[in-house]
């Protein structure tokens, strides 16, 4: 299947599901019944935890290169073919379940680096004789070289991200999946963003916390003014600003929408969030319709205790090359957010703890009107987390081995490498344009 049928197919749902829907109630039913358990009213979230997520940037996923990452506790790998069509497969060996750490990319195949089993793009064992010896399996040897198989899961790559379609359940043949959502209710462009109006620039971050704390924090227009205030360069966003808005929420069974508009009428809409699940969240500045600033979040549950976010920022300013470089937008950018995102973290993990505590029961905290959006957020994941229970499926025990757990996360602010040398490649580069007017006036003297 070539990009193109990909998409067809991964988006067809949306319309399976329209014209089911047109049928009647009992057929609109019976299509629910297959993606939840339960059939919820119109204006509710009816997606499922199991699904379609971005789990990563097109320019993340390089060339030759194992992207290693995990979904609810299943460690996974991306790479790219001999095609450069990026995959998705379980990070372990059919042949005797080793994991492709230290493995290698050839020519677009991957390779195991227990026996050498190396796979084709389609998932089968290219060098059997590597790992069998035909004359001890003899009878066998069909049957058994059918097994020696990659698992995977579906994926494309679509407006610079690559998505992969999560069950849980990876599976030899990808024919065999039966997509139940459509990738299209999670592209920007259906909710009317003009990707082509936009430049973007992106930062990746880690958390030791619970993916869904990160989502609420996201959804949370409160916390910006107090945590961040100090920190993001907008005077309306301050400390010592108390602003109210008039907040107008949305329900759709594809989308919770709120948007905040200033009381005072003739400053218009402050911020517009969206959450399209099972991941994303898209928060636009002012009017999602003029919007000159956008934000896509997608949050990726690596494991309990354990979330990446791949934060991208669409802007319709400063979009001359040369000029953004010379001004290190792009370094001062990311300092910002990296720090924004370490205010944050201080917060998430305790608060991570004491959910994990049982502490965070409806009766212990106090939701106010402005959480509404928190408090339709977390209706659905508590249904959900029942229905679809994605922890479940590769839950670990006390006894597991923790070697991925162990393995080093990627991103600030659990990694200030990254930080780190950004502020170095910050001061260097201001060293750098200090000096060429300096070495230019010596020059002509
Ligand atoms: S476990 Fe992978 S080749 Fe043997
Ligand atoms: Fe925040």
């Amino acid at each position: 299947m070539n990009e193109d049928e990909k998409l067809e197919k991964y988006t067809s749902v949306k319309l399976a599901q329209e014209s089911t829907d047109n049928r009647g109630s009992a057929s609109s039913e019976e299509y629910l019944s297959k993606e939840s358990t339960t059939v919820r009213p119109n204006n509710q979230l009816s997606k499922s935890l199991l699904g379609w997520y971005s789990v990563c940037s097109s320019q993340v996923l390089k060339e030759g290169e194992l992207y290693h990452f995990s979904m609810y506790n299943e460690p996974l790998i991306l790479y790219r073919d001999k095609e450069n069509t990026a995959k998705c497969i379980k990070d372990m060996c059919p042949h005797r379940g080793a994991s492709f750490q230290g493995g290698e990319l050839k020519e677009g195949e991957i390779v195991c680096p227990y026996h050498g089993a190396r796979f084709s793009t389609s998932g089968e064992c290219t060098n059997l004789d590597r790992i069998t010896c035909q004359h001890i399996v003899d009878t066998n040897y069909n049957n058994y070289a059918k097994k020696i198989h990659l698992y995977q899961y579906p994926c494309i790559e679509i407006d610079n991200y690559i998505f992969i379609y999560y069950t849980g359940k990876a599976k030899t043949n990808l024919e065999e999946f039966e997509i139940k959502s459509s990738l299209e209710d999670l592209r920007i462009e259906t909710y009317n963003f003009k990707q082509n109006e936009y430049t973007f620039e992106e930062v990746n971050v880690d958390f030791k916390c619970d993916w869904a704390r990160i989502i609420e924090n996201h959804l949370d227009i409160l916390h910006i003014f107090w945590v961040h205030g100090n920190t993001i360069p907008d005077k309306d966003v301050s400390r010592n600003v108390i602003t109210s808005f008039n907040q107008i929420i949305t329900r759709d069974k594809n989308y919770i929408e709120s948007k905040y508009n200033h009381k005072d009428k003739s400053k218009g809409e402050f911020i517009s969030i969206m959450f399209v699940p099972p991941g994303r969240i898209i928060i636009y500045k002012g009017n999602p319709d003029t919007a000159r600033y956008v934000q896509v979040l997608d949050h990726i549950p690596l494991g309990q205790n354990r979330a990446r976010v791949v934060v991208r920022h669409y802007r319709k300013f400063l979009k001359n090359k040369i000029f953004t470089s010379l001004v290190l937008f792009k370094h001062l950018q990311q300092r910002i957010f990296y720090r924004v995102f370490c205010e944050d973290y201080q917060i998430l993990k305790t608060q991570t703890f004491n959910q994990q505590m049982g502490y965070i029961e409806k009766d212990n905290v106090k939701l106010l009107g402005e959480d509404k959006m928190v408090q339709y957020y977390w209706d659905w994941l508590q249904s959900e987390l029942v229905n679809s229970n994605p922890w479940s499926i590769h839950s670990t025990t006390s006894h597991t081995n923790t070697v991925h757990l162990d393995m080093p996360m990627l991103y600030p602010p659990e990694n200030r490498k990254l930080l780190e040398e950004n502020n170095r490649q910050i001061l260097l580069k201001l060293i750098l344009r200090a000096l060429l007017p300096i070495s230019l006036i010596i020059l002509l003297i």
